[in-house]
Order: structure tokens, then C-alpha cells, then sequence
């Protein structure tokens, strides 16, 4: 892939939602309906932490990747509750979201957490989606920007030029998550285009560190949008030149809904696949 070609990304959150039988049969509708398929997005299903083990095992034929929720940053130890990087790679989870908002809102997570997340994900070879997004009263006071990009420079800002080969971010506004109030596609490429000038900026800072390998450039980060986004919504998002995909809530539970989504992300890889020569090298990822 050329340092400028984007992964097209589409990513499952199902929250507190789904056990084990029930995630069963939910990845082996997915699994079955794309398995096969030509100009497949990357696609991520992201289940409970109890229902990992399932998934797994459903995955091990598909070109489907497995995803945690949450992460936290030690090896080991004595946090009552949490799960480490190691216990996460065992069960062979390829990516892990990292800030998102119900994390933010409801477990104390902040912008201080967010990059011990990011870095010891990125040490075990698993790949973070930092979610980054504001609050309705902060769009309202016009903060969206500044909030926006804090988070993305406090979690990201200590990366090397190598480690973002293996990062995406997702924009979803807290006030679009749940509700139906989708942001309005030209507003979400806004922000989106915003968290790419914002990565440039980080880079920029960095002197070379990726040894004999080309530096990573902001065009080729992965960025999706997230919130409210449905089987007859995702095409809008999709045609944007700063949205990568879409990392998807309550859409993901219904397999006829994510399998759609699936379908309107081929588009993005289709058009990707002809913009660019077949005999580009690949990179990193
Ligand atoms: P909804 O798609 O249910 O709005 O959720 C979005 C989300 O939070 C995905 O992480």
C-alpha cells in the first residue's frame, strides 16, 4: 500500500451487548454473507471481553479481524476487574479501541490514560483506534476543534513516526452516539479533515525515527466516523474524502444492517483500488 493509500475500515462496537451464543450466531451471518466477497473493507467485530474466545475461534478461516473494547495498560497486576495487552494477544485480538467516549463519560478515562493505552497496545502488536469526539455543550461553544484535537495530541503526541503506521482514529460527537442524530456527513469530513492536519502537525515535530523505512504521512491514516451510522446513511459518509469507514454501535448487532454498511464501504475500496496502480509496493500494514 503507497504512503498515501488508505485502509477502508469498518468496525463493529457492540458494547454490553451479546453472549456467547448470541455472538455466535451474529459473526457466523457476517462471516458467511462476506467470506468470498470481492473489495472487502478491512473489517472489525469488536464483542464483550466474554464473548472473545468465541469469536476467535468463528474467526480462525476469516479475512475478519477481532477487536477489544478496552485495554489496560500493564502487563500484569493486581487491577481487580481490568484486562492486560498479554491476555488480549493470547486470544489473538488484532485491534483495540482506546478512548472512547463511554469510557471517558462512565470509567474514568481521560486524556492522561489514553496514551498509556495507546503505547502498550502498540508494544503487544495490537493495532489502537483512538476515539476521539466532543459533547453537544462543547459543539454548542464551538470547542468541537479545540477538544478535538487535544485529545488526538495528548494521546498520539509521544508516538514515533512507525508506531502510526499501526494507528486509526475514529470522530464520533458524543451527541450523535445512540440518538439517530447522525452528524451531517460535509460536517463530519470537517472534523475529520481537522484530526488530519492535526497528525500532521504531531509528525511534522518528529525528526525521522523510522529507520531505513519511508515516515509515515497523515494522508494515509485511517480515519472513520462513528455515531448513529446506518445500512441507509453509511454511502454519504463513505464518498467523503477525509472517511475512511466507520466505526459502527447499534447497527453492528443487526447482521442485515452491518452486512449494508459492508457493502456501501466495497464502493470506497473500489475506487480506492482504481485511483491507485496494481504494482504499487506495499508497506507496513
Ligand atoms: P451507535 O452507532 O450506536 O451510535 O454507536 C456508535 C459508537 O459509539 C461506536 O463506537
Amino acid at each position: 500500500m503507497k504512503n498515501t493509500q488508505r485502509q477502508v475500515i469498518i468496525a463493529g462496537n457492540w458494547k454490553m451487548h451479546k453472549t456467547t451464543r448470541q455472538a455466535t450466531a451474529l459473526v457466523e451471518e457476517i462471516q458467511s454473507a462476506a467470506d468470498g466477497e470481492k473489495n472487502l473493507p478491512e473489517i472489525v467485530l469488536i464483542p464483550p471481553f466474554t464473548a472473545l474466545v468465541a469469536v476467535e475461534k468463528c474467526l480462525r478461516k476469516s479475512a475478519i479481524k477481532l477487536g477489544a473494547q478496552n485495554m489496560d495498560w500493564h502487563d500484569e497486576g493486581a487491577f481487580t476487574g481490568e484486562i492486560s495487552p498479554l491476555m488480549l494477544t493470547d486470544l489473538n485480538v488484532q485491534y483495540v479501541l482506546v478512548g472512547h467516549s463511554e469510557r471517558r463519560q462512565y470509567f474514568g478515562e481521560t486524556n492522561t490514560t489514553t496514551p498509556l493505552r495507546i503505547k502498550a497496545a502498540l508494544t503487544h502488536g495490537i493495532k489502537p483506534i483512538l476515539c476521539v469526539g466532543e459533547m453537544i455543550d462543547e459543539r454548542e461553544a464551538g470547542l468541537t476543534d479545540a477538544v478535538v484535537s487535544r485529545q488526538v495530541g495528548a494521546a498520539l503526541g509521544e508516538l514515533n513516526s512507525e508506531q502510526f503506521f499501526h494507528v486509526s482514529i475514529a470522530y464520533e460527537p458524543v451527541w450523535a452516539i445512540g440518538t439517530g442524530n447522525h452528524c451531517a456527513a460535509a460536517e463530519a469530513n470537517r472534523v475529520c479533515g481537522m484530526i488530519r492536519k492535526t497528525v500532521a502537525a504531531l509528525l511534522a515535530r518528529l525528526e525521522d525515527s523510522t529507520g531505513n523505512g519511508e515516515p509515515f504521512n497523515a494522508n494515509r491514516l485511517p480515519i472513520l466516523y462513528g455515531g448513529s451510522v446506518k445500512g441507509s446513511n453509511i454511502a454519504e459518509y463513505v464518498k467523503q474524502e477525509h472517511i475512511d469507514g466507520a466505526l459502527v454501535g447499534g447497527a453492528s448487532l443487526i447482521s442485515e444492517e452491518f452486512l449494508a454498511i459492508i457493502q456501501a464501504a466495497q464502493e470506497r475500496v473500489k475506487r480506492a483500488a482504481k485511483a491507485t496502480p496494481s504494482n504499487t509496493p506495499t508497506a507496513h500494514r
